[in-house]
């Protein structure tokens, strides 16, 4: 029984794995459109297809990044200008893109642009900071997405979504959980609703990695900001050290976040290159050894575990 059991999960893994290999025939006529390629994962996308031959459109934040890139890079790739929070900015790229695709249609859509500030307690937020985290990472994804979906569907394409492990366990609180959490409610209804005209949904969910995004600078900034901003009765129910903790919980689990980017690329050129790209790729060994696991587990045990490591306020009961 066990050793039927064994092979049958063997002959599984050899099926996907022959499966998961096929590419897709003339990458070098496809055009890849990458949004947030001034750093971390869409920079090193953008460098990794244009390496592969693939026609990379890069979208950067900063003419200084869109500059770096290009000089890293072949004649093929180009860059554009973009905010992906301005619509205006998102209309007038669009045209760019269509005026480079002609007839052929986009073939990858990569929605990488996102923040992860301010974080800190809901409580010390305010709507106005949520909404600049939703803006960037759910909001300027769906614009995007539905900007460019016409030109995606001539091609048949790929859309691949950049979502987190915080898409599905909440571990944090602010606005970057629930903006992952859309994105991934997002990308499954559309998923379904492009099968019908063979365009393909990935979502990638990398675990924690060391970009410009999880950089102590921005989180110590954006708290002593916001310590400096709340009310006395706050002050007093955190406690002075508060913020001091936070910051100390991050440096405690900063040295197990991964350094290697291309766990999490090699996931996104998989999507876009395999003829049978998957709908979720888990990128990083906390992503498929912790964060997933912990996302089956029952809520009281989370709690538990988010606990153990975030700090309390002072006047806890
Ligand atoms: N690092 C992680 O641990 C981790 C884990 C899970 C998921 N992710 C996700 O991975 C994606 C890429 O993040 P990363 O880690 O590579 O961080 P990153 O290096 O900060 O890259 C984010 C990129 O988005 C750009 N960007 C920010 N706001 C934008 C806007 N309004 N319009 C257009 N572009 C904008 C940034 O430009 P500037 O550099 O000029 O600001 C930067 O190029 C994000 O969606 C993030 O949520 C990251």
């Amino acid at each position: 029984m066990w050793l039927y059991l064994v092979v049958l999960v063997v002959l599984y893994y050899l099926l996907r794995w022959y499966r998961e290999r096929q590419v897709v025939s003339h990458l070098e006529d496809k055009f890849v459109f990458i949004t947030g390629c001034d750093s971390g994962f869409g920079n090193l996308l953008a460098r990794q297809l244009d390496q592969r031959g693939l026609r990379v459109l890069a979208a950067c934040l900063t003419e200084q990044g869109a500059e770096q890139l290009r000089n890293q890079t072949s004649d093929r790739l180009q860059t554009v200008i973009l905010d992906i929070t301005q619509t205006e900015n998102v209309t007038a790229t669009t045209n760019w893109v269509k005026e480079r695709v002609g007839d052929r249609g986009l073939w990858g859509l990569v929605n990488n642009a996102g923040i992860c500030t301010p974080t800190a307690p809901n409580e010390w937020l305010t709507k106005q900071d949520f909404v600049k985290v939703l803006d960037v990472n759910l909001l300027g994804v769906i614009d995007v997405t539905l900007s460019l979906l016409s030109l995606v569907r001539k091609a048949r394409g790929r859309v691949v979504n950049v979502s987190s492990v915080l898409g599905r366990v909440s571990l944090s609180p602010a606005g970057y959980c629930i903006s992952k959490y859309g994105v991934e409610a997002f990308s499954d209804s559309l998923r379904r609703e492009l099968s019908y005209f063979g365009v393909k949904v990935a979502m990638i969910e990398p675990g924690y990695f060391v970009t410009n995004m999880t950089q102590d600078e921005g989180f110590i900034g954006y708290l002593q900001a916001l310590w400096n901003w709340a009310s006395p009765e706050l002050k007093e129910l955190y406690g002075e050290n508060f913020p001091a903790d936070f910051l100390k919980t991050l440096s405690l689990l900063k040295p197990r976040w991964t350094q290697n980017l291309s766990l999490v690329t090699d996931c996104m050129e998989h999507a876009l290159t395999a003829c049978h790209p998957r709908t979720r790729y888990s990128a990083g060994w906390d992503a498929k050894f912790i964060y997933l696991p912990m996302s089956y587990l029952p809520s009281f045990l989370v709690d538990l575990i988010v606990y153990c490591y975030y700090p309390q306020p002072a006047k806890a009961l």
